[in-house]
């Protein structure tokens, strides 16, 4: 029969695990000290709108908390008289929009549906705040395992003070916040490039979606630092499952998975300004997750940020300049029991190398290793219960890394975490059959992970040390094959060695 080049390779896609299939039962949600949630738990009701927590708006203008808008903390210094920041926003809100703003992109009907429906609506969302995000949100900052669940509706609240650009001390990089990524979005409104169009036309949607139908769900965001990094030198894990193929995207074909954001370290990257990777477009098309922006201070080498319940509004083609918003999409994803959507996003950043060779440095590989480790790792759970790892080519766009590098040290991070692998290559073809390969050798040999910890840094000292091109002259690759062919007595057929 003709040989058919199927797109995939390894494992079956549907052989790996998925929420909410491979889920033990969730706990009861409830507050507790690591956890802070902005609703009434005891309300919580399927296809109802959460009812916000505590039930007055409860005011904090201190160093834990984000400093909201409408607080009366909030103030306007003016020459002889002070004032409420809260009360001006309301009147330059209220006012309406009639100015003639610059909206060529739209069609005549659509600019009055914005200025008519979409725009007073968002802002009688924003102008909420006070009746909606009643409990002061932590800041969720490094060195903290800490998770927030607020409902989607409390983020549409948030994200439309962002889009109005009312959040106090959050317009200049001065402040308190200066390692925090931005949130008012000023940015977006900046010049006229088709990028910042595409962008406002995605977020417009969303922003329609919410202000139409209330959305009835919950988001957590957690943040978690790794504490105790495994001793990779002496791991005996094994590499687990592997599907990788060169066609689909993280968030299409890896519904129900761990899917991975390429971060950077302030979450979101550019989504507020010029950015338009994977991690800007995730957070375009699912835009809750621009919220994290508002409390997620920068993430340390050893922390990610686990997003859990986002829900995508839009549809998208193209990636980067060629990016272009498609048309609403109607997210179906199941939810759990605390009514979430079953996606789970992890944002761990790579880092980013001007110089090539520089990854291959040893403390380089294992801070992208626990890095790794830290997104896919979670505590108390077991193997048979941990959705597949869905990611795909980690810091090697923006962050100028190694396609074939990262996928080892993935591999690795995810075995080490109890987890297999859904890996889509965007495209290319070669880097799928050759990652596949090497899973497919190191997997008969059962070369530990502990014994690729090894060969990644022997090729750090034999090959890269010692290079004088911007270039290894050895690929890691035909390295690996190499140590581990002549380490094992591969040319000796099993019928030999049994005879011993
Ligand atoms: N599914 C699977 N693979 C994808 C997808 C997708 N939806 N989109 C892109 N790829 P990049 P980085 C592949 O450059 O290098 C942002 O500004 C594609 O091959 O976004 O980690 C962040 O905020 C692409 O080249 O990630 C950071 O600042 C590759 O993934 C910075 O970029 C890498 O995507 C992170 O850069």
């Amino acid at each position: 029969p003709p040989y058919i080049d199927k797109g995939w390779r390894g494992t079956p896609i549907n052989e790996l695990n998925r929420m909410p299939q491979c889920a033990p039962p969730l706990s009861h949600l409830k507050a507790v000290p690591n956890h802070t949630v902005a609703v009434r738990t005891d309300l919580l009701r399927e296809g109802e709108v959460p009812v916000p927590y505590p039930t007055k708006f409860k005011d904090a203008w201190d160093d834990v908390s984000v400093k909201m808008p409408c607080s009366e903390k909030n103030l306007f210094p003016m020459e002889t008289e002070v004032y409420y920041r809260w009360e001006l926003i309301q009147t330059a809100l209220q006012g309406g929009f009639k100015s003639s703003l610059d909206v060529r992109y739209l069609e005549h009907c659509e600019v009055q549906h914005l200025f008519e429906v979409i725009l007073p609506a968002m802002v009688d969302l924003a102008l909420s705040a006070p009746r909606l995000c009643t409990m002061p949100i932590p800041l969720l900052k490094s060195r903290m395992n800490h998770s927030l669940t607020l409902s989607q509706e409390q983020i549409a609240c948030l994200l439309a003070n962002a889009f109005f650009c009312t959040f106090p001390r959050r317009n200049s990089r001065k402040s308190e916040y200066c390692n925090y990524p931005e949130i008012n979005f000023y940015r977006l409104f900046e010049g006229s490039s088709p990028r910042k169009i595409e962008k406002l036309k995605t977020l417009l949607c969303y922003f329609r979606r919410v202000t139409q139908t209330r959305p009835k769900g919950l988001v957590t965001f957690t943040r978690q630092m790794l504490i105790n990094p495994p001793n990779w030198e002496r791991s005996q894990t094994q590499l687990t499952h592997l599907h990788i193929t060169c066609e689909g995207t993280i968030e299409d074909d890896g519904y129900g998975m761990l899917q991975v954001d390429f971060a950077n370290m302030y979450v979101g990257g550019g989504v507020t300004g010029h950015g338009l990777v994977q991690e800007e477009i995730r957070f375009l098309i699912n835009p809750e997750l621009i919220v994290s922006r508002l409390f997620t201070e920068a993430l340390e080498y050893n922390e990610c940020l686990i997003i859990t319940g986002t829900e995508q509004y839009s549809k998208y083609s193209g990636y980067a300049e060629s990016y272009k918003w498609k048309d609403s999409y109607t997210d179906e994803t199941p939810r759990d029991d605390w009514q979430r959507r079953c996606t789970e996003i992890v944002a761990i950043d790579a880092l980013k190398y001007r110089n090539f060779l520089d990854q291959f440095l040893p403390e380089k590989m294992t801070r992208e290793l626990n890095k790794a480790y830290c997104g896919f790792f979670r505590n108390n759970a077991h193997s048979k219960h941990l959705s597949a790892v869905a990611t795909g080519n980690w810091g090697c766009g923006a962050f100028g890394g190694d396609t074939r590098l990262k996928a080892l040290i993935q591999l690795m991070a995810a075995a080490e975490a109890g987890r297999d692998v859904a890996y889509f290559t965007f495209g290319d073809a070669q880097l799928m059959r050759d990652v596949h390969e090497m899973h497919t050798f190191l997997t008969e040999r059962q070369v530990t992970i502990g014994q690729l910890y090894t060969l990644l840094n022997q090729y750090s000292s034999v090959v890269c040390k010692n290079c004088l091109t911007t270039r290894p002259d050895v690929s890691l690759y035909s390295f690996i094959y190499e140590r581990v062919s002549s380490a094992t007595p591969t040319n000796v057929p099993d019928s030999a060695k049994d005879s011993g």
